[in-house]
């Protein structure tokens, strides 16, 4: 028997980044998804915690996009990245709400493969797992979740480079605590938006090389608004980045959290991923004393808004406790 378990993540600051080889501040939360299988015969057999769902696959499969859709579509994609010896047999329970911006496709992806008994390193793994969602589920996602999901580390926020996938664990400061409060809308019908975003980075990329090492008065060159705004975000959320980065390890919270507004900002009026719902949360958290910054969290349209506050001031939502990244609990 194996069991593994992988984490979500919430994203302190730096959305819409790293699909463009820039900078990302999430962290592994405390909320996850634990997969537990016994190895054999040559079939994936994977059960959900309300035994609702069942799902059976061929190990060798001629072609993951044709098995069905939602969680089946993860797990056929990483039985056909990583091309297990033996098929497998077990559960997959989650503590992690699905569909809400704190990556549980992520999570369920670095689950099923260390069940099955990936062996790579933990960066290894996270990009097994990114191709199994780009190529299987269709969403062209950047490295963020799958790398915070397998690289965490406890009481630490992560600063990645998305451009060498490098790790930098950053000590939480005291007297804060982070909150993840859902707007109320489930992210719906927000892959093709998302593709349509990353294609714009892509092209303004064209005009301008490289969007991390692009400087704003180039950027405000491109003949294009739109391509100009969507530009303009990832250059400016880079830069927030590594100011909060800054911050953070010196415990400046109120300096953090005037980032996190400004990223959300940014992700409103120039990268247009917001929603009514997810600004109106930040306006009334802006207004809530104890509360340093909002902002919303992953790739917006929906889902959560995430919060730095001090501890107790805010009782609504999920408190998430920087955690360990994703392992092996138990092989007999
Ligand atoms: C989703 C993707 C990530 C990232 C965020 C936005 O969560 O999976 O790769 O692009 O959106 O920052």
């Amino acid at each position: 028997m194996r069991t593994a378990f992988a984490p979500g993540r919430v994203n302190l600051i730096g959305d819409h980044t790293d699909y463009t080889g820039g900078y990302v501040l999430p962290m592994a939360i405390d909320l996850g998804i634990t997969v537990s299988v016994e190895m054999g015969g040559d079939r994936v057999v994977l059960k959900s915690g309300n035994e609702r769902d069942v799902l059976d696959l061929p190990i060798r499969l001629s072609d993951a996009r044709t098995t069905g859709d939602g969680w089946a579509r993860y797990v056929a994609g990483v039985v056909a990245e990583i091309r297990p010896v033996t098929g497998a047999t077990g559960t997959v329970i989650s503590t992690l709400p699905s569909g809400v911006g704190l990556a549980s496709s992520a999570a369920l992806e670095v689950a099923v493969a260390l069940a099955l008994g990936y062996a790579g390193t933990p960066p290894d793994l996270a990009v097994a797992c990114q191709r199994a969602e780009q190529r299987y589920a269709g969403v062209p996602c950047g490295i963020m979740d799958q790398l915070a999901s397998t690289s965490g580390v406890a009481g630490h926020a992560l600063l990645i480079d998305c451009s060498s996938n490098e790790v930098k664990p950053i000590p939480f400061p005291e007297g804060c605590e982070v909150v993840a409060i859902p707007s109320g809308e489930r992210r719906s019908l927000w892959n093709s938006a998302y593709a349509e975003r990353r294609s714009a980075c892509e092209r303004a990329a064209f005009y301008l090389g490289p969007l991390r090492a692009a400087a704003l008065v180039d950027v405000a060159t491109l003949t294009d608004p739109v391509l100009l705004r969507r530009a303009r975000h990832v250059v400016t959320e880079n830069r927030r980045v590594l100011d909060f980065a800054t911050f953070f390890r010196h415990g400046k919270l109120v300096e953090a959290g005037q980032l996190m507004y400004e990223s959300h900002a940014s992700l409103r009026d120039d990268f247009e991923v917001s929603t009514p719902a997810l600004d109106a949360l930040v306006e009334r958290l802006r207004a809530t004393r104890g509360v340093f910054g909002a902002r919303l969290t992953g790739a917006g349209f929906g889902g959560c808004v995430v919060a730095l506050a001090r501890p107790g001031v805010l009782s609504e939502g999920w408190r998430l406790k920087p955690s360990d990244g994703a392992r092996v609990l138990e092989h007999t």
